[in-house]
């Protein structure tokens, strides 16, 4: 969703916004825009589209100045256009404003101040908070700070603020209410951010400021105070990051370069989180494990990709560990009143820990006196921070809109975490654990074969990307890889797909087929009957002339026969099989993006981290 960047130094401000915005381009924009203070005036320039379009009219006409804000905007309140974008103005361009989040009641606010006379250029939210602050100043507020006190207790909603003021040259100031907001601390001077990557470059330690807080920054002196005005004592923390982190490596997109990182991901989850004798390591979760014994339930709440994620862990846990366990998306579970007590464990699972109706359905469990454990891939976020016990996934930077590594950590966390419950609780023997165990391990090498093999994928993928529509079937443990099989392919190649389970299809889409329709099977070997029902799935699809792709085990030569095309994968445990098999889809819909030449990384209308309900 929308990026915010400021700056406030002694180098020309306007490259460094751009950097900023360039970073932050992952979160998903559609119109793109700075201000800069100088000499006495707020400099604007705002476009709509990509950032080069920005680039362009700035090449033309450059703006100059040591201080200023920058933004990306992701269109809510207001179709995408120049004059919806960021900055926002106060009507004598006194102030300047951008804001990532939702101002509720924007249009009471808006009806307030058009009864006192002003007149709105834009359509937006976002500037009814330029106007209140110039109320205010008139009003007679002897200074920004207490104006902007008075204009805040006024706004509902989520938001973050970067704002400037021609009236205070040297300063920038910071609002953090329910949308991140970061201060990265360089050599002499100070950026504003809504996440850690655009400042990667400049600054080496951050500020995350908290709901309710706000900073006053000067190039020599940063005063943080709670939104009430009192002055609160930051906590300053070092970034483990290197700035290479944040940048694409030689790979063609983040989401290739986000993909090939998936074995090191899973090793370096594995190295963390595994003792010398090959069991579980989580004794720092913060949960112990005389909770885990009583512990009568498990709730799973996450939105999208991290709902897959969710959908395996329920399958996973339940299997391990004894527990009866539920999931929910997190845009239901907040509203449908779900009966949960003290003896229900939530899991919120989500890379970046800032997803609105995660966070809702997470504060919502607090309420009803329930322990969160979060999967997360973002330290220092709201989610992390609102959690009882975190399991990080550690995957550094996913900035490729389409979730990818951090899927398959998040399915690692659950695998680590299903043994360490499953151990404690009895339900699970350790020899058992061992052997799940050293099964995670071989995953990451059978991972690398399927990136070895992402030219044959490549070329399944521009023989069938020209479809308007493909289904993905998968049973069990690969249910949910079905789910976000498709999810990948629609996000990135926009061809309508759809998952199922395989035992599904007869119930519906099975009308879809014919012999244009590729459909998708994940039919690697189990141990179980799931494997000869898949088989027998596969059949009713061929008997129909779908186009069949075969997601198969090396040397299955049964499953090949029925496909026209096979995408051949190494064997690996049943329940660790998603983790491999979902690489071969996140290639799958990747090749066929390409073949359609869309835009990988930033798929339209998709925002990396959705603050808003
Ligand atoms: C899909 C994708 C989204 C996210 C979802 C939740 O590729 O990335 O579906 O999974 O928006 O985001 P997080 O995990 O940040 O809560």
């Amino acid at each position: 969703m929308c990026g915010i960047v400021g700056y406030v130094g002694q180098r020309s401000a306007a490259p460094l916004l751009m950097e900023g915005l360039r970073n932050l381009e992952y979160r998903g924009y559609d119109s793109a825009g700075l201000a800069l203070l100088h000499q006495g005036r707020i400099a604007v320039c705002r476009r709509v589209g990509r950032l080069v379009r920005l680039e362009e009219a700035l090449a033309e006409t450059p703006l100059e100045g040591h201080v200023g804000v920058g933004h990306t905007r992701w269109a809510t309140h207001g179709e995408p256009s120049e004059i919806n974008a960021h900055p926002h103005l106060d009507s004598e361009g006194r102030i300047a404003v951008v804001h990532n989040g939702i101002i509720e009641n924007f249009s009471e606010l808006r009806a307030e101040l058009q009864a006192k006379g002003h007149r709105f250029v834009s359509e937006t939210d976002t500037e009814v908070v330029p106007r209140l602050i110039e109320e205010e100043r008139r009003r007679g507020a002897p200074t920004l700070i207490v104006a902007l006190i008075r204009a805040l207790a006024r706004l509902r909603g989520a938001f973050a603020l970067g704002i400037v003021c021609a009236d205070e040259p040297d300063a920038l100031y910071a609002v953090r209410e329910g949308s991140p907001l970061i201060i990265g601390l360089g050599e002499n001077e100070t950026f504003i951010a809504s996440d850690v990557p655009a400042v990667l470059r400049h600054a080496r330690r951050v500020i995350y400021l908290r709901d309710g807080e706000m900073a006053v920054i000067r190039a020599d002196r940063i005063e943080i105070r709670r939104l009430d005005g009192t002055v609160v004592q930051p906590e300053i923390r070092e970034i483990d990051l290197q700035p290479e982190a944040a940048e694409r490596a030689g790979f063609e997109t983040f989401m290739l370069k986000e993909i090939h990182e998936q074995p090191r991901v899973i090793r370096g989850l594995v190295r963390d989180h595994v003792d010398a004798e090959g069991r579980p390591k989580l004794d720092d979760l913060g949960l112990s494990s005389d909770y885990f014994q009583i512990l009568r339930r498990v709730m799973i709440v996450s939105c999208g990709t991290a709902y897959h994620a969710a959908l395996y862990g329920k399958v996973l846990l339940e299997n391990v560990t004894g527990l009866a366990v539920e999931t929910d998306l997190g845009s239901e579970f907040r509203y449908r009143g779900p009966r949960i007590e003290r003896d229900t464990l939530v899991i919120a699972v989500s890379q970046s820990g800032e997803t609105a109706d995660t966070l809702a359905s997470v504060r919502l469990a607090r309420r009803k006196r329930c322990k969160v454990l979060s999967i997360c891939n973002v330290r220092g976020s709201t989610l992390a921070r609102e959690s009882d016990a975190v399991f990080f996934t550690n995957c550094g930077p996913e900035i490729g809109v389409a979730s990818t590594k951090a899927y398959t950590a998040q399915l690692t966390a659950f695998v680590l975490l299903a043994a360490h419950i499953g151990l404690i609780r009895e339900e699970l023997d350790p020899t058992r654990v061992t052997e799940l165990i050293a099964g995670l391990r071989a995953v990451p090498d059978a991972i690398h074969y399927v990136l070895d093999r992402k030219d044959s994928i490549r070329a399944i993928a521009y023989k069938h990307h020209d479809g308007p529509s493909s289904l993905y079937l998968g049973r069990k443990f690969n249910y949910p890889t079905a789910l976000e099989g498709a999810l990948k392919n629609k996000e990135i190649s926009y061809q309508h797909a759809e998952g199922y389970a395989a035992g599904e299809m007869k119930h519906g889409p099975i009308a879809l087929i014919n012999e244009y329709m590729p459909v998708i099977c994940i039919c690697t070997r189990t141990l179980d009957e799931v494997y000869e029902k898949m088989i027998s799935n596969i059949r009713e699809v061929e008997a129909r002339h779908g186009r069949i792709i075969v997601v198969a085990n090396d040397g299955d030569e049964r499953v090949r026969a029925l496909a026209e095309d096979t995408i051949f994968v190494p064997e690996v445990m049943d329940e660790l099989s998603p983790i491999v098999n979902i690489v071969a889809l996140q290639l799958l819909a990747y090749y066929a993006a390409q073949a359609r030449g869309t835009d990988i990384d930033k798929p339209r209308n998709l925002a990396k981290s959705v603050t808003v309900e």
